[in-house]
């Protein structure tokens, strides 16, 4: 008996994923902070909340909120175990309060394409890395990737020492502090719906990200230009409370589990696409893309590497070896 004006079907209309829960239906709120469209993470959120609308309706109802409408990716954290919300999908750089490992994934040059990314994610030690914060109260429920990292400043770079005396934003990492350091440059950790208006006011001179950031949240309209350095991977973990999950009926568990699980899937399958297409955009747009040569590319790896030992007795030389042999 739901009437609907004009304006409210519109209002509904424009949000996908935001489904009118019914009565006894168990509300899942998933809290993230990108654009909805044209990225990897907001279409991934969408369509795993249109399958669990589809195929659990009447047991649970998933409503998203994007760009950071709801929460910034420390505030989820909290609200996660208050109960606020039940998924979250913050890049694995920002979970240092909770554990240090996931600083591998953080490790510049570590990664030399998604495949590589792909097939390590899929590994025993990919998989034992997602409960690895359930002390804390948090189940991993798999990595949704994003792309890898591209720079940008207000002026051209085309080696690591052209970055000397500049600061850029960084997540709340301590690896993306020691990798913009080796670089000459300082760092500021800064949470990302800040980014756009510190770039261009200047807070900052440039920052590391994705395409598909980079275009959707119009980095490359406030900076010189991008440098395709593909340094640093940027990846999610889609995370939940442990108590929620494990107060689950085992059947609605077990659905939810294999929907999330199928979702991961087909998102991964098609994040190099959308990365593709982002870059084109900016393209598109007028945005400057510098590609490097070989031996400019050199200097980046020499000059960030070295970074890893800082990280090594935090994440295991062991299990860092195993990630840069993935694919190889
Ligand atoms: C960032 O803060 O730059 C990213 O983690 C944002 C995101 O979720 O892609």
């Amino acid at each position: 008996g739901l009437m609907l004006t004009a304006a409210g079907m519109l209002a509904i209309g424009t949000s996908a994923a935001s489904a009118n829960c019914d009565d006894g239906e168990m509300v899942i709120k998933f809290s993230h902070v990108v654009a909805e469209k044209g990225h990897p993470k907001g279409e991934a959120a969408v369509l795993l909340a249109n399958r669990i609308n589809e195929e659990m309706n009447g047991t649970a109802c998933m409503e998203v909120f994007p760009n950071s409408t709801l929460y910034d990716d420390d505030k989820v954290m909290e609200a996660l175990l208050l109960g606020d919300v039940q998924l979250a999908a913050p890049s694995l750089a920002k979970f240092e309060a909770y554990t240090l490992k996931y600083r591998l994934f953080d490790l510049p040059f570590l990664f030399p394409s998604l495949d590589a990314v792909n097939t390590f994610i899929q590994s025993d030690n990919g998989k034992e890395l997602l409960t690895v914060m359930e002390d804390e109260g948090y189940t991993g429920l798999g990595y949704w990737m994003s792309g890898l990292k591209q720079f940008s400043a207000n002026k051209p770079l085309e080696v690591p020492s052209d970055a000397a005396g500049l600061k850029f934003r960084v997540q709340t990492s301590d690896v993306a502090v020691a990798m913009i350091e080796a670089m000459g440059a300082s760092a500021q950790k800064l949470a990302f719906n800040e980014v756009y208006s510190a770039l261009q006011t200047g807070v900052v001179d440039g920052q590391e990200n994705s395409w598909c950031n980079i275009y959707t949240q119009k980095f490359f309209e406030v900076q010189d230009g991008i440098t395709e350095t593909n340094h640093q991977l940027l990846s999610y973990l889609l995370v939940t409370s442990t108590e929620w999950l494990e107060g689950l009926e085992p059947e609605v568990r077990d659905q939810f589990l294999t929907i999330v699980g199928e979702v991961t899937v087909e998102a991964n399958a098609d994040v190099a696409n959308k990365e593709a297409a982002c870059r084109q955009n900016i393209l598109d747009a007028g945005g400057e893309i510098r590609e490097l040569t070989p031996e400019q590319r050199e200097e980046w790896l020499s000059t960030m590497k070295p970074v890893w030992e800082q990280f090594e007795s935090d994440i295991g030389a062991d299990l860092i070896q195993a990630a840069a042999n993935t694919g190889s």
